[in-house]
């Protein structure tokens, strides 16, 4: 479960960037931020995760406030995962290296037992399990950062923008994964995407930050559905 209350971030003193946000994602629900570029969407997981620590307001990781808690305990303690936006897998390691890194926590026999489930789940990590990520595709890497992730076994898990630069056919294979995993292991995830119409079909609600503040938000389905929502990402004008 995360709660966002009243949050308020930015990277100098002079200039916010979120202007007082309220979110929260139940547990095992997947929740998506949809919003223009610029508007904020990477800066909130940042700051959920501490990289950007909250000017005011609180976080709540399962009921804990963890507002000033840095990035590496919440990943620890809190049982966060965070796949950033960009950088996301080590180039010059392994598939099997990158994964070692996110289970560095885990001892030996949990680490190859987590590796061997994680293998499982997506089935192109054991078949290219030698090779550097370098090599791997586009949505293979998102999917080797998504495993990266989950090595730990995290509740939480906050995406930013897992199917960027995807093809369609790839972009439903990283959704998929990510639907399997809050099915299979009831995890908490929040996620930025720009691929609203596909994100929102997978999702149970969303909020749509502007300049640092929710504008709109609501169950997924409901969103689908919304003029407002359809032109912003469409094009289609509104009736
Ligand atoms: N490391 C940083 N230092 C200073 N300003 C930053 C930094 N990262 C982002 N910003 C600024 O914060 C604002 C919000 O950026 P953010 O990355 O959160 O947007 P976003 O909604 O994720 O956009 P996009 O859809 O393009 O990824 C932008 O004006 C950006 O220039
Ligand atoms: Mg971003």
């Amino acid at each position: 479960m995360i709660q966002v209350k009243q949050v308020v971030a930015g990277y100098t003193a002079e200039v916010d960037i979120l202007k007082g946000i309220t979110l929260h994602a139940a547990r095992a629900e997947i929740v998506t931020l949809l919003g223009p570029n610029g508007c904020g969407k990477s800066t909130l997981l940042k700051s959920i995760a501490g990289f950007v620590p909250p000017r005011s307001g609180v976080v709540l990781l399962e009921g804990q406030d963890v507002s000033r808690m840095p990035a590496h305990d919440k990943i620890r303690r809190c049982g966060l995962g965070f796949v950033p936006q960009t950088e996301n897998v080590f180039s010059a390691l392994t598939v099997r290296e990158n994964m070692l890194v996110g289970g560095h926590y885990l001892g030996n026999t949990q680490c190859e037992q987590r590796m061997r489930e994680l293998c499982a789940l997506y089935p192109m990590l054991g078949r290219k399990f030698g090779a550097r990520a370098a090599s791997l595709s586009g949505g293979e890497r998102q999917i080797l950062a998504l495993a990266r992730a989950l090595m730990p076994r995290p509740h939480i898990l906050l995406l930013d923008e897992p199917s960027a630069g995807l093809s369609p056919k790839m972009l439903q294979e990283v959704f998929e994964a990510i639907a399997e995993i809050r099915r299979k292991e009831a995890v908490t995830i929040l996620m930025v995407e720009q691929n609203a119409m596909e994100a929102l079909r997978i999702s149970d609600r969303a909020y749509i930050l502007s300049m640092g503040t929710v504008a709109l938000s609501g169950a997924a389905r409901s969103l689908m559905h919304d003029p407002q929502v359809q032109e912003l990402y469409l094009g289609r004008p509104s009736p």
